[in-house]
């Protein structure tokens, strides 16, 4: 499975889907571009999602909000107190995780702990800082590029955030090292400094004056009586902005504008696509988590009476949008969160999973945000109100949880539906859904193909002359033509290399059809449309290519 994820990844980057970001500079952790093909890809992807969450429907309008984001509307969304992660450091290695995904300690057969450095000269330092300074007198042994400490007794934490401890042998008295369930993950070292939490957001500083000349100004003439760190916060503060964290507030706090200029009342959503930062303690997976990504985001306002109803309805919605784009539906799977793991504005939260080459991990969420940013914003903001009238009539329809809905018209603040996708993700996975590495008759060396569906091939065509001769570039003119009319992206495959090599590069990158035009095609104007998982060959009028294609695309003929 790794192995082949590698070459998923050798394949990306060979034929123009990712690159490494600034490579010619040594690159950036964590930052990648998107090539010719990627680039496609995803654009192809956000289309599908617009057309299916935006122009099929009547209720839902679109919105694009600023990236950058002043400090009271993260303050009041409680992104500024409460969007962290706990961070833990391991004093040896000098790694940085998350403990909550970290692994439990592990002990050798024989009782020891084995710490992994990652050279021999590491393990010979990290060994004397145990010695000397961690837990003097404990004995240690070094075998290689490993450190065995001899354990004496062990006792796990009681419960979560307890502490439990472990005790080593040593020459004189047993030394206790506490231990809070997890070690440093890639050393299984336990000696970590305490969890302290971290928050994910980008700050930056709209200002005129390099916001360090402000605080070397403030540092050299604090005198008063406060931390230091204080007089700098508050000197930095009137200037404070965020790179947003996720694209939903910028709809919050448009949500009055955007449905007084549309006329727009509960149900009705808005949608929004674009950049979110997060300054994410661990970069994993390649475009997986990164610290700039993008979401497609759907804010759905309701009457508080109809949000049970509407959550069901996202759920199903979205998770039938991924299914229909997939080639391994088995892969997809819906997970309830539990309590204990919800976002700090929601009540309810379900989120679609794929099956990476790593496990399941979440692409999309769908969550029950109840009225809480709008209500928050109404607090901080003097301005802000955000309530509407409800004047259907009553009673209503079966959507309605009826114990909930008032006998009489009244005002209410809408809760809030909200799936959000990740594109990047989204990408990732389809790419590796749709990655096949398959044996072609006697060849040694399997060949890879891209099973994307259709709709989201960065090229949908490749219209190709059987051989070099001018004569059959007329006809492949105009079969070009007429499916570029349609917006399609095709492209024109006149290389000297024979028609199955030309074939085999688009599978390669996932091109559904290539057309080609050959001798008879010169006599009735017919060509041949080869379909990429089938290799079967159909002929048709030149004129027929284009309805052909339509049918297949999702969206296109709807
Ligand atoms: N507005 C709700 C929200 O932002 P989330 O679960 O934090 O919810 C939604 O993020 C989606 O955004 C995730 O399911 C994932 O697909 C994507 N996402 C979140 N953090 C990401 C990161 N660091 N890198 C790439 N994608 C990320």
């Amino acid at each position: 499975m790794a192995q082949s994820f590698r070459a998923l990844l050798d394949l990306c980057k060979r034929r123009g889907f990712l690159y490494q970001s600034a490579e010619i500079y040594g690159g950036l952790r964590g930052a990648y571009d998107y090539g010719p093909l990627g680039a496609e890809l995803k654009k192809n992807i956000l289309k599908s999602w617009w057309q299916r969450n935006v122009y099929l429907r009547d209720d839902v309008v679109a919105l694009d909000t600023s990236i950058l984001t002043p400090a009271p509307v993260l303050k009041a969304s409680g992104h500024v107190d409460e969007f962290s992660d706990l961070l833990v450091d391991c004093i040896l290695s000098k790694e940085r995780f998350r403990p909550d995904k970290a692994p439990q300690l592990q002990f050798t057969k024989k009782g020891d702990i084995a710490i992994e450095a990652p050279t021999k000269e590491a393990a010979m330092a990290w060994k004397t800082r145990i010695e000397e300074q961690l837990a003097p007198g404990a004995l240690v042994q070094q075998e290689g590029k490993q450190l065995l400490l001899a354990v004496d007794s062990f006792e796990a934490p009681a419960q979560e955030g307890a502490e439990g401890r472990i005790v080593l042998k040593s020459n004189a008295q047993p030394i206790t090292v506490p231990y809070h369930g997890y070690v440093e993950p890639g050393s299984n070292s336990p000696f970590l400094t305490a969890s302290r939490p971290f928050n994910l957001m980008f700050k930056t500083f709209l200002d005129p004056i390099d916001p360090i000349d402000r605080v070397i100004q403030v540092t050299k003439s604090h005198t008063g009586p406060g931390p230091v760190r204080q007089a700098v916060d508050d000197a930095l503060l009137p200037s404070t902005v965020y790179l947003r964290p996720e694209t939903a507030q910028g709809v919050f706090i448009n949500f009055e504008q955007v449905a007084r200029t549309m006329n727009k009342k509960p149900p009705f959503g808005i949608a929004q696509v674009g950049k979110s930062f997060r300054n994410e303690i661990r970069l994993e997976h390649g475009i997986f988590r990164t610290p700039e990504f993008e979401q497609l985001e759907l804010e759905y306002f309701v009457a508080p009476w109809e949000a049970h109803h509407w959550f069901t309805y996202w759920r199903n919605q979205r998770f039938q949008w991924w299914l229909e784009l997939a080639c391994h539906k088995e892969r997809f799977r819906q997970r309830d969160h539990g309590a204990g793991e919800m976002a700090h504005y929601a009540s309810g939260c379900t989120d679609v999973e794929y099956e990476f080459p790593w496990g399941w991990g979440e692409i999309e969420g769908v969550a029950h945000r109840g009225n809480y940013d709008l209500t928050q914003h109404m607090q901080h903001s003097s301005i802000a109100n955000f309530e509407v009238l409800d004047d259907s009539p009553r009673p209503s329809s079966d959507l309605v949880d009826t114990c909930d809905m008032p006998d009489t018209p009244t005002r209410y603040v809408p809760h809030v539906i909200e799936s959000s996708c990740g594109l990047n993700r989204a990408m990732l996975a389809y790419l590796c859904d749709a990655f096949h590495q398959i044996k072609d008759g006697k060849q040694q060396q399997p060949r890879s193909v891209l099973r994307l569906h259709p709709t989201l091939a960065p090229i949908k065509c490749a219209v190709m002359p059987l051989t070099g001769k001018a004569e059959f570039m007329p006809l492949v003119d105009k079969v070009t033509r007429s499916l570029r009319r349609r917006g399609w992206y095709t492209v024109v495959e006149a290389q000297k290399l024979k028609i199955g090599k030309r074939y085999y590069r688009h599978d390669e990158i996932g091109t559904p059809w290539c057309v080609t035009v050959d001798y008879q095609s010169l006599e009735d104007e017919t060509v041949t449309i080869r379909e990429r998982d089938s290799g079967e060959q159909k002929r048709l009028h030149w004129r027929e290519v284009q309805q052909f294609v339509g049918e297949q695309l999702l969206g296109d003929d709807e």
